[in-house]
């Protein structure tokens, strides 16, 4: 049996964490054979739930499953941790702008950031999911000066997954057999979910087999707007299907994804496909034991640059509204960090 590999998870005692916390403790996200500390992280004001969640995490006497232990600081719940899914935020409350909302997430998340340079693992991989991811991501990252900002990343594998089953839908086929999908930019309205590299598993092209303006009118708008519609649908905003992303996401970074496909994350930019270094967009990836690599040289039609320049316009705005909160950037910072070709260690090795 290996050593257990320490995960945080925030918003705990919240709907994603209750899809997500007990797949963990079974081995969804870390494998089979990889047990499991949980360090779960809550409000003051909810740790009453999250004891709840803890009491409920025993009584599923999963084998793969260490330890638990529960905080309501971050600087506690984050000591020594290999692994960080920062779901919680602050939700957009009544007659709050979007200014406000990043401004609010702000604070959460440059804490978190600082504590996780202080206290985790250094080799950490974090996962954002609470909203706005992207933003909050990058404002986790600056505020984080032990930590390289390739080791942070936003959530939008929900995108990706969801546009894979919206075209298996569409053509008939299992979900399974739809490859090489890309979001691209900001978990928002203005991702570009993008198939014109997209290809099934017989090797056909999925372009070929859409029609060019129900790709442009519907199927793109569908996909930007599916967050909306669920929260318009269930009076809640996705809770299973953005535990499954976010599983599926940790366990492609860490363990590695399908080498025949792609997948989509939200990385620190370092200006590949002309899109400005430092903000964090998401981009087609592959995963190989805990690094990341952008797939380079596709080619870019006129329509897909368009979009791919709204979201990343959309980026740079949300940036330009909290820049006063984050700390100075040196230009070394930029060129200094290594984005994704030095694998990390995997973390169960670490461990003495
Ligand atoms: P929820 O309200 O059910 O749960 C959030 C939990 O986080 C609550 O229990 C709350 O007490 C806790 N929390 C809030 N601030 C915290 C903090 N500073 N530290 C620790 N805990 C804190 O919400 P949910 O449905 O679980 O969604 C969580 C977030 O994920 C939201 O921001 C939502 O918009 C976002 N989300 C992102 C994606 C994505 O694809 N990136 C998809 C779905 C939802
Ligand atoms: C989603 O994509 O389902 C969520 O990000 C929506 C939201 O605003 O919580």
């Amino acid at each position: 049996m290996r050593h257990p590999v320490r995960v945080a998870v925030t918003g705990a005692a919240g709907s994603i964490s209750y899809s997500m916390v007990y797949r963990i403790a079974s081995g969804e996200m870390f494998g089979p054979d990889q047990p499991v500390i949980l360090q779960l992280v809550e409000l003051p004001v909810a740790m009453n739930a999250l004891k709840g969640v803890a009491m409920e995490l025993a009584d599923g006497a999963y084998p793969l499953l260490h330890s638990v232990t529960l905080h309501d600081n971050v600087q506690e719940g984050f000591a020594g941790v290999h692994y960080a899914v920062l779901v919680g935020a602050r939700p957009r409350g009544k007659g709050m702008e979007r200014q406000d909302l990043l401004e609010a997430n702000a604070a959460i998340f440059a804490e978190q950031g600082k504590a996780l340079s202080d206290f985790a693992n250094p080799d950490v991989r974090v996962l954002v999911v609470g909203n706005p991811a992207n933003t909050n991501a990058l404002i986790a990252s600056r505020n984080a000066p032990n930590l390289s900002p390739s080791q942070f990343t936003a959530m939008t594998r929900l995108d990706h997954n969801r546009v894979v089953g919206m075209v298996a839908e569409k053509l008939g086929v299992n979900a399974g057999s739809v490859r090489r999908a890309a979001i691209w930019g900001n978990h928002s309205a203005t991702q570009y979910p993008d198939l014109h590299h997209a290809v099934l598993d017989d090797g056909s092209s999925v372009i070929d087999q859409l029609d060019a303006a129900d790709y442009r009118e519907n199927l793109i708008p569908a996909v930007q707007k599916r967050g909306a519609a669920i929260i318009e649908a269930r009076g809640l905003s996705s809770a299973a299907s953005a535990s499954q992303a976010a599983i599926d996401h940790m366990r492609d970074w860490a363990a590695g994804s399908d080498r025949h496909d792609w997948v989509s994350m939200g990385i620190i930019s370092d200006g590949s496909y002309g899109i400005a270094k430092g903000i964090f967009y998401s981009f087609p990836v592959q995963c190989n034991f805990g690094a990341y690599r952008i797939i380079q040289g596709l080619e870019i039609n006129e329509m897909s640059r368009e979009l791919m320049q709204a979201t990343e316009k959309e980026l740079l705005e949300e940036r330009a509204m909290i820049e006063h909160l984050l700390p100075k950037e040196t230009e070394e910072a930029h060129d200094n960090f290594s984005y994704s070709s030095e694998p990390h260690k995997p973390a169960h090795q670490e461990l003495t």
